[in-house]
């Protein structure tokens, strides 16, 4: 999507593949600086996982791709596949709740098993990692254009965190609809909850929303229900890190479950974007990530361009820190996909098409 810099607007995807480096944009550095940064190898993409130089479900998932492509292209030819077994047990280590990253690896992980050799597993992990980015890519655009039609002129739209291209490839979850009704020329406001302790929103989707002139205001996280209640959000969108197939219960960052109650509440639709990569055949569980103590004591900003940490309680305060929550289903209006949009209760459907292809 779009970038504005000093010598123009440009287009950038989320991170890419240079030869055996994965390039990202640095999201650590983001609104205040636009940095690349280069990973040569898979430990240097799993650590930008777990610190999220790269961050948000899609994107983390290609960031696991690119991992075991990086580990099988220096393995070594003798014990490859030990190797490789090992390097995903690493990335997958890293983040626990967002169910692409899994996906991701384990989808390559097979590619490279199911080769019968190991010149051929280097090959099929690469052209498979791509196959993958793209579809990433896809998706979005995909869940763009039939979330567009959910959105009416002069709608003011509520979202949390950030389920944009930074969180993506490409076009995003949550945004990609934003971005395609903005596109067909549609007038937009955008509520960008600031989503503590992180501030995805502050940082991220604001900064995205700035770069494709779309109006929005940033809202302290607890100012949502106010403007709900006021009668001023038409409609949420938000991503998810991992839906379980079965019943639709939907982890994504905390905060989203007390948006959607309130969204009920107050009869506002309530979506759920995201790619059916993010969707859990399996599991009955979704793991939630408990993060460190000091994103929540300390907060990072920009003090006349000097980038600062600063503490915001008492220096023997404790804090907890939980980075998702879990959404049930109930208070879902319909997930939109790449597939097509489905109510919690057609969600059958969706496995069926999922498992039939
Ligand atoms: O902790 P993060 O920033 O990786 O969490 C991101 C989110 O919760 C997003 O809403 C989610 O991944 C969906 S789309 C990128």
């Amino acid at each position: 999507m779009l970038v504005k810099t000093k010598s123009g607007t440009k287009h950038y995807r989320t991170l890419w593949l240079e030869g055996k480096n994965v390039r990202m944009i640095n999201q650590l550095k983001i609104p205040h600086e636009f940095e690349i940064a280069t990973l040569k190898n898979y430990k240097e993409t799993a650590e930008a996982i777990r610190n999220m130089t790269v961050r948000g479900a899609g994107a983390i998932g290609i960031s696991g791709a690119y991992g075991i492509y990086q580990a099988v292209s220096s393995a070594n030819k003798n014990n490859y596949l030990q190797y490789i077994r090992k390097a995903a047990d690493f990335l997958r280590a890293t983040r626990p709740t967002a169910y692409d990253l899994f996906y991701s690896v384990d989808h390559v992980l097979k590619t490279i098993k199911d080769s019968d050799n190991f010149e051929e597993a280097k090959k099929a992990a690469l052209k498979d990692a791509e196959m993958l980015a793209e579809k990433n890519a896809n998706a979005g655009k995909r869940i763009g254009q039939y979330g567009e039609k959910l959105i009416k002129n002069n709608f003011r739209i509520l979202t949390h965190c950030n389920a944009g291209w930074l969180g993506f490839v490409d076009w995003g979850s949550a945004l990609a609809p934003i971005y395609a009704a903005k596109r067909a020329g549609k007038k937009l406001f955008v509520f960008v909850d600031e989503t503590r302790p992180r501030l995805q929103g502050a940082r991220l989707t604001a900064w995205e929303l700035y770069n494709e002139d779309i109006k929005h205001a940033v809202i302290a996280d607890n100012a949502a229900g106010y403007y709900m209640q006021k009668g001023e959000i038409d409609m949420c969108i938000v991503g998810a890190d991992r839906i379980l197939m079965h019943n639709g219960l939907t982890a994504n960052k905390i905060g989203t479950y007390e948006k959607a109650v309130l969204a009920k509440e107050n009869n506002i639709p309530f979506y759920v974007a995201a790619p059916t990569s993010t969707f859990d055949l399996k599991s009955k569980e979704i793991p939630i990530e408990e993060r460190s103590q000091d994103e929540v004591l300390f907060v990072e900003g920009n003090c006349g361009g000097k980038i600062t940490n600063v503490a915001i309680s008492h220096k023997n305060a404790k804090a907890k820190n939980p980075a998702f929550d879990i959404t049930s289903s109930k208070y879902i209006t319909a997930f939109i996909t790449e597939k097509g949009i489905f109510k919690p209760n057609k969600l059958k459907r969706l496995e069926k098409m999922l498992k039939d292809k």
